[in-house]
Parts: structure tokens; C-alpha cells; sequence
């Protein structure tokens, strides 16, 4: 293989009781450590000892009380509470937390992530989802469509760097003579008056050392990516077919020039969710045993949340499904992308209704690789040549082993091959990222409007 010009950007998502459904169940997954401390430290440590570019949480706030009798819930309790105790046993990895623009006031997001960044030096991410699910935690009014939710989303973000660039290092004037702190003719206003938000500012905390968190985005509908081009600095997707990511990746640089921004200033990170054996043959064991804890009827029913109004079980499981029998992709107004992942697998691909309830259990839809440590990293150095992406969310499945394998194997073999960095040469996720701090005062261009058609 020719040397490589450019490196991997890995983040890794922590999901307690892992990324399979299945997991908690193995003997010695730790699952009833899921609320300690130690778990969190002790995950953070190591994957900060592989220098990774940053932890990364998802956060969808809500249980489903049919799936919790088989199922533990997924992801981390609560993602901010969890950043800043992490902050405290960490220095160099980035923490990137997601915070719905559904379920979320702006002035609270921007002071929290503000903070964040500052106790952290620098090593704040914002995963910015509109979230397909929740609402009714959160006022109980039905969740608007597509493309409100990502308006509304553009507002608040709008809104954030507004706080954001309130006043900064350079506002303090700190002279304890004369008794003045501030220049208060440098303080920008916020006075922002929109369909959604109303905020007068400022903020009541400094201006982040990154300037903003690293702005991800999640959300790959059409609507979703031109989102993320206009606001996007990195972009956590899902795609199960090295086509599908390479021409996502195509697509997000050919959205983020026409939305004039710069392509080589934003980071595309697809999903994977390794299976990994310290050889193929325990990779292989590992894998038939965590499917035989699938619970069928909880992973169908998660499935089915993502294709609204049609039971799928009425359709034969050991058939693809029948495409005039489901609902148009695009008219589909929650996880319209994580609808067309399936969609796209059974119409296109032939794969049953069987095989979509497993690949719901075991990766949610993101792409899934099975073996040893050579074998992961081959896959993801060919998927990284091959265009479809800067790097990934890596997505362990099961828990210690499954991650520590990740950490301590897979990443030196990247490294040997010089798709990995060494050292951390810089401090902030940013430097990590190889981005620049966003100058102050910086707009999102072309913000509006997020229309299907566009
Ligand atoms: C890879 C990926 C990760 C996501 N993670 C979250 C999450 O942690 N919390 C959440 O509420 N929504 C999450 N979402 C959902 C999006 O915020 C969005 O609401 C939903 O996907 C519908 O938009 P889309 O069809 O444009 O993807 C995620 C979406 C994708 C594609």
C-alpha cells in the first residue's frame, strides 16, 4: 500500500452496555457498572491513552417501557453531566456531547457547551441533532416536520455562535487601578428576534477558547444535509455499503461548496461498529453469540419506529419487504435517513426482514465488520482510501473486550501503517481536527431555507 497523505480522525461512541443490543448480555459486559463512575473513567483513559480525537456521546431522551423488560436502555444517561465529569480525568481527547435543537433552549446549549470549553481547555464538540423522537417528554406537542425541525435547528444554532461571540479575551480590560474589567463597547449584541427563538443576550460566560464547540451534525435526510453544509465543522452519519458512504461524502463536499463554504474544513465521519476477536474464529464466536441475544421482537420494534404507519409484522421475515406496501421515503417525517439505510438494503439489496431486525440489534443500520484486528483495520483503511470519509465514529460493540481490543490493537495497526496519529500535537479538539477558530462574529451562510427541493 502507498503511504498515506492524510490520517485518520477516529472518535469513539460510548454506549454503556455497548452498541449491540445483545451485549449486556455476555458474561462479564459489565452492565450493572453502567452508572459508575469508574466505567466512564476508566473507557475516557483509554481511549485518550490511543489518542483519539475524541469521546462522543448520543443522546435520545426517552425509554420505551415494552423494550426495557429485554433490552437496557441505549447510550449514555445524560451527555453534559457525563462531558463534565470527564473533563476532570482527562486533558488532550475531545468530548462531544449530543443536545437536540427539539428538546433545548439556545441560551441554556450555548452557556453549557461555553463552559464545557472552557474547563476542558478547548475540547468541547457539539453534536447537533433535531431529533425524530421524544416530544413527549418535552411539552407533548407532536414533533414538527422535517423541515421545521431543521429551521428551527438553523435558528438556534444561529442564535448559539450570536451568544457565543458575546464578548471574548479581548473585551477584558481587568485593570484593577482604574476598577475596570470590561470594554463594554466591544460586546456584540445577540437581540435576536426569530420564528423560534427569541434571546436578548448576552451570554453571562466568555467566548469558548475553541471560539464555538466543534459544530457536528447528525442528520442525513436532504433537508439534513443542507443543514450540515451550511453549519456543519463534522459530520456523524451512518451508511452500511461502501457505495452509499462514498457517494454521501461526495455529495456533502459538492453541498458545503455550493453553500460557500470550504469542503477540506469539514470532517465526514461515518459510523462503524466493529466485532472484533483476537482472531477471526473468536471474532466469529463473538458474533454468533451476541445474535443469539438479539431480542427479535424488541429489535422489530425499534425497527418499525423508523417506518411509521405500517406494522412489519404482518410481512414475512424471511422475505425482503414488499415496497408497495411502505411508505415513501421522503414523505417520511422522523429518521427519514435511517428509513432509507433499510429501505435501501431490502429493495435494492434483497436483504429480509430478518436480516434488517438483526442489523437493527446489532448496529442500528451503521456499517458492521466482523474479525480480528487486522482484518477491521484493513476494512477501514479500504472504506478511508476509498473516499468515504476522514475517519470514523467507531461504535464498539461489546464491552470490555470489544473496546479494549479497539484501543489497544486495532489503532497501533493503524498507526504502523501511518493512517494514525502518535502523539496528540495539539490541545484542543480543534487542533485535533486540524480546524481553524471560527472568527468572531462569523454568520452561518445561506442558513435559510432548508427546503426538501433545494
Ligand atoms: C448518525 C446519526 C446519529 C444520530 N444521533 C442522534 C442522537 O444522538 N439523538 C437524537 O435525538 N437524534 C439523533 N439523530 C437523529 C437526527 O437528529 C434527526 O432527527 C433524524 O435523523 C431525522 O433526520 P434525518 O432524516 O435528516 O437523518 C441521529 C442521526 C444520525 C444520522
Amino acid at each position: 500500500m502507498p503511504v498515506p497523505d492524510r490520517q485518520m480522525h477516529l472518535a469513539v461512541l460510548v454506549a454503556a452496555n455497548g452498541n449491540h443490543r445483545g451485549a449486556w448480555r455476555r458474561s462479564g459486559s459489565n452492565i450493572e457498572y453502567a452508572l459508575t463512575p469508574q466505567f466512564y473513567v476508566d473507557f475516557a483513559r483509554k481511549a485518550e491513552a490511543a489518542k483519539l480525537d475524541a469521546i462522543f456521546f448520543a443522546d435520545v431522551p426517552v425509554l420505551d417501557p415494552k423494550t426495557l423488560a429485554v433490552d437496557p436502555p441505549s447510550n449514555v444517561p445524560e451527555p453534559i453531566v457525563l462531558s463534565a465529569f470527564l473533563a476532570a480525568v482527562t486533558s488532550r481527547i475531545g468530548i462531544v456531547s449530543s443536545v437536540s435543537t427539539s428538546f433545548s433552549e439556545p441560551y441554556n446549549v450555548a452557556r453549557q457547551f461555553a463552559l464545557l470549553d472552557h474547563v476542558t481547555g478547548g475540547r468541547a464538540g457539539w453534536n447537533i441533532v433535531t431529533s425524530a423522537i421524544g416530544e413527549k417528554n418535552y411539552g407533548g406537542q407532536p414533533l414538527p416536520d422535517q423541515e421545521t425541525r431543521y429551521a428551527q435547528a438553523a435558528e438556534f444554532v444561529e442564535v448559539t455562535k450570536r451568544l457565543w461571540d458575546g464578548w471574548a479575551a479581548e473585551t477584558l480590560i481587568i485593570d484593577r487601578a482604574t476598577g475596570r474589567f470590561a470594554d463594554s463597547s466591544d460586546i456584540r449584541e445577540t437581540a435576536f428576534h426569530g420564528r423560534f427563538f427569541h434571546v436578548d443576550g448576552p451570554l453571562n460566560i466568555q467566548r469558548p477558547p475553541q471560539g464555538w464547540p466543534v459544530l457536528f451534525q447528525a442528520g442525513a435526510s436532504p433537508i439534513g444535509k443542507r443543514f450540515a453544509a451550511a453549519t456543519a465543522e463534522a459530520i456523524f452519519t451512518a451508511d452500511q455499503t461502501l457505495e452509499g458512504s462514498v457517494a454521501f461524502n461526495r455529495d456533502m463536499r459538492r453541498l458545503i461548496a455550493a453553500a460557500g463554504r470550504d469542503p477540506s474544513r469539514v470532517r465526514i465521519l461515518p459510523g462503524i461498529t466493529p466485532i472484533i476477536g483476537a482472531t477471526e474464529a473468536e471474532a466469529k464466536a463473538v458474533e454468533r453469540e451476541l445474535s443469539g441475544y438479539i431480542d427479535f421482537e424488541a429489535s422489530l420494534r425499534r425497527l418499525n419506529s423508523y417506518i411509521p404507519g405500517v406494522d412489519l409484522r404482518q410481512f414475512d421475515v424471511d422475505k425482503p419487504l414488499p415496497r408497495e406496501a411502505l411508505p415513501e421515503i421522503s414523505s417520511v417525517q422522523g429518521r427519514q435517513s435511517r428509513y432509507a439505510i433499510f429501505a435501501d438494503l431490502t429493495w435494492n439489496h434483497g436483504w429480509t426482514l430478518r436480516q434488517l431486525v438483526e442489523l437493527t440489534g446489532r448496529s442500528d443500520g451503521h456499517w458492521t465488520v466482523t474479525g480480528s484486528p487486522e482484518f477491521i483495520a484493513d476494512q477501514m483503511e479500504h472504506r478511508f482510501r476509498a473516499g468515504a470519509g476522514d475517519g470514523f465514529v467507531v461504535m464498539p460493540t461489546y464491552h470490555p473486550e470489544g473496546s479494549d481490543l479497539f484501543f489497544e490493537e486495532v489503532v497501533p495497526i493503524l498507526r504502523v501503517r501511518g493512517l494514525f496519529r502518535t502523539e496528540y500535537e495539539g490541545s484542543t479538539l480543534r487542533d485535533h481536527f486540524g480546524l481553524e477558530i471560527p472568527a468572531r462574529g462569523a454568520r452561518t451562510v445561506n442558513a435559510e431555507p432548508f427546503t426538501q427541493s433545494a
